[in-house]
């Protein structure tokens, strides 16, 4: 899926000659020392994505005239540099193979090397961001951590007592919905948008980071063309809303999904089974009608922005994120 953001011509120009610039300079901000730190860093880069963080802080930066280009540019490469960072970290925990359509960087050299080249991207994340200001590194760095946090919540799992939905949700807004509610942030912030106008921009960004997560959570049953493998969240045992909410059923017709759910799962033909059950359970499109609802609420946001083809662009692209998974 490309994200593609058609509402007037010389908008959508300006937009992507934006983003191609930041494309160039992606790349080579990944170089390192010796070119096997060059190869490895630019490999997941290299692969694509949809770059949809770059594109949030493009859209926010031209809600007012005169933003700096430059520093749209950088503010662009830390929030991407960041999420691939964090990409590289995720596979490792998820132990997946396929990324962008690649190899992945665990499955192509070790689980070390895909852990020091994210670290790698992050420093260079870093350097980047340092040369916006001490506001820029100070949320780029409560983002990471909110980040790393709902990683690791995902990874040690609700507690005893908590509600296995708010856990879940949690998660999604904290390792999905934070980068993206700093990215619509930081576009705001170089065009010198009034702080009301950066609130609701981060509001919006983490409203459509967690529909952009349900989404994705909903694909990884749903599709088999998505660059990653499907039913990677089953194998793994990562529970998301569709499954939760078939574990939260007490249909005696769900005992054998509820069973296959309940743990990792290994065996090909299991998975083949767990995903055809899934892909035809209600859950699934009550899972969808999450996604419309929270899209609608992202959309809600948007009213405090001033009128423009920025704004329009960001509608938009509310409905394409929903459209990805329905
Ligand atoms: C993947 O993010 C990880 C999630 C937070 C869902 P994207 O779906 O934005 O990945 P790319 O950048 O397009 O590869
Ligand atoms: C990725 O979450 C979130 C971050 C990288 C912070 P997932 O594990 O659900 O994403 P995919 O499906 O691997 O892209
Ligand atoms: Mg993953
Ligand atoms: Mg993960």
């Amino acid at each position: 899926m490309t994200l593609e953001i058609g509402v007037d011509s010389t908008f959508t120009q300006s937009v992507a000659d934006r983003l191609q610039s930041i494309e160039d300079r992606l790349a080579a901000s990944a170089f390192g020392d010796t070119p096997f730190v060059t190869e490895a860093a630019t490999h997941i880069i290299n692969a694509g994505g949809k770059r949809l963080r770059p594109l949030l802080v493009v859209l926010a930066s031209q809600l007012y005239d005169g933003a700096d280009a430059d520093a749209v540019e950088r503010a662009a490469m830390v929030v991407e540099l960041t999420h691939v960072a964090s990409l590289y970290h995720d596979d490792v925990m998820d132990e997946a193979d396929l990324r962008r359509g690649a190899e992945s960087a665990n499955h192509r050299w070790s689980n070390s090397v895909a852990i020091m080249v994210g670290d790698f991207l992050f420093a260079r994340a870093s350097s980047i961001v340092a040369t916006l200001g001490v506001e820029y590194v100070a949320l780029q760095a409560d983002t990471f951590a909110r980040l790393v946090q709902g990683q690791i919540a995902e990874t040690r799992g609700p507690s005893g007592g908590d509600d296995r939905v708010a856990h879940y949700l949690q998660v999604v807004a904290d390792k999905t919905g934070s980068l993206i509610a700093t990215s619509a942030r930081f576009g705001g912030m170089v065009a010198g948008a009034p702080e009301p106008v950066q609130r609701a921009l981060a509001a919006f960004g983490e409203e459509i980071g967690v529909v952009f997560q349900l989404s994705d959570d909903i694909i990884d049953i749903a599709s088999d063309s998505t660059g990653k493998t499907p039913g990677t969240d089953l194998r793994e045992g990562v529970w998301t809303l569709p499954t939760l909410l078939v574990r939260a059923s007490a249909d005696p017709a769900d005992a054998r999904l509820r069973e296959l759910i309940g743990r990792r799962i290994d065996d090909p033909g299991e998975l083949a089974e767990a995903l055809a059950l899934m892909r035809a359970h209600p859950a699934l499109a009550a899972a969808r009608d999450e996604v419309d609802r929270r899209a609608q609420l992202a959309k809600e946001h948007l009213a405090v922005l001033p009128a423009s083809a920025a704004r329009e662009a960001m509608f938009e692209l509310c409905d394409q994120i929903v459209s990805r998974s329905s």
